[in-house]
């Protein structure tokens, strides 16, 4: 084929922008920073332990002692928060999640050892009854059913016991309805109008989560969550839910999970007046560590494509496993 015959001239050439790395800096509508990073770490009893989760190579349970030495390590490199999650033994696990309230449980220690020892980070903290409860659920559980009302009791005193022990942001990943008003209500009457809220808002049922609940040990003992976790069908039903929380008083809003929800997060940026945040979960972590161990794609590459990907899809700021490692990379 004679291409000056061609009936399309080739007046546009975007290629010109990408031809020179120089070129491609200039035109690049996204940049990854540590700041973009919360760190989800998984608190443990004990001292000097570590102990490895099998279904997320590279990510440990810390006991409190080396918990100080990550998040230090962390925050020098820019991560200036990171999101706590407490594993705890199943003998303290009932059905109304008494633990999740002990002012001298994990949670509560870790909180205070942390804001002890690297005061300048920001502690945001779990509020949720699955990993304190017997039942596997984030809500109360009667007769098989996960009672709404009854809950959010149990997540004010959660909240409120956290704020108490430091927590400079609380962030209920439950869904029951009506929990950001109530814990607003219940932090604000208790002295904690400084404490903030990252509410988990457009949380689906997701497959995605296995892995986590595995470092938790905190499977749903029977049934499914997808009476109070979202559709993963449904997106305008995610404005509807970070509507109704920021409403009743969320700081920040969070979609989860990341990738496999980008147009979610796109649509709920656009409707936000506050901060939009999204959680690359477990099993986003999980799925690309495993074709990197098996050698069938780049690792590295995977996880500043991805992480870039949940930025420019509109988020502010992502909880990822890879927090650590990625700002290590953009030194
Ligand atoms: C518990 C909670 C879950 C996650 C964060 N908080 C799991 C669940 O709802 O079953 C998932 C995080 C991850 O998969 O990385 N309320």
């Amino acid at each position: 084929m004679d291409i000056t015959q061609t009936k399309y001239l080739i007046e546009h050439r975007p290629r010109r922008n990408r031809r020179t790395p120089a070129l491609r800096s200039m035109v690049r509508e996204t940049d990854l920073k540590p700041a973009d990073f919360i760190y989800p770490l998984f608190v443990i009893e004990g001292e000097k332990k570590t102990e490895p989760i099998n279904s997320m190579p590279g990510v440990s349970r810390f006991s409190l002692d080396l918990l100080v030495e990550e998040v230090k390590q962390a925050y020098d490199l820019g991560v200036p928060a990171v999101a706590l999650f407490a594993a705890i033994d199943d003998s303290l696990k009932d059905e109304v999640a008494t633990e999740s309230h002990n002012p001298d449980g994990l949670m509560q220690r870790a909180i205070r050892t942390l804001k002890e020892k690297v005061p300048e980070v920001a502690v945001i903290t779990d509020v949720a009854m699955d990993p304190f409860s017997s039942e596997g659920h984030d809500g109360y559980v009667e007769d098989g059913k996960i009672l709404n009302d009854p809950t959010l009791e149990i997540l004010a005193k959660m909240s409120v016991s956290q704020a108490e022990a430091g927590a400079d942001m609380v962030a209920p990943s439950d869904m029951m309805d009506g929990r950001v008003g109530v814990i607003r209500q219940a932090l604000d009457e208790a002295g904690f109008e400084e404490t903030g809220i990252l509410a988990y808002s457009a949380k689906y049922a997701s497959s995605f989560y296995g892995p986590f609940r595995e470092a938790l040990d905190s499977a749903p003992r029977h049934g499914d969550k997808k009476t109070y976790q979202m559709d993963f069908a449904n997106s305008r039903e995610a404005v509807r839910e970070v509507l109704l929380d920021i409403e009743e008083g969320a700081d920040m809003v969070m979609v989860k999970p990341g990738m496999p929800y980008l147009d979610v997060i796109a649509k709920v940026r656009e409707i936000s007046t506050v901060p939009v945040a999204a959680y690359q979960v477990s099993g986003e972590y999980a799925m690309i560590e495993a074709v990197t161990a098996n050698g069938w794609m780049d690792g590295e590459a995977l996880m500043t494509e991805t992480l870039t990907s949940i930025k420019r899809a509109g988020a502010d700021m992502i909880l990822t496993y890879f927090a650590k490692r990625m700002a290590e990379r953009l030194q």
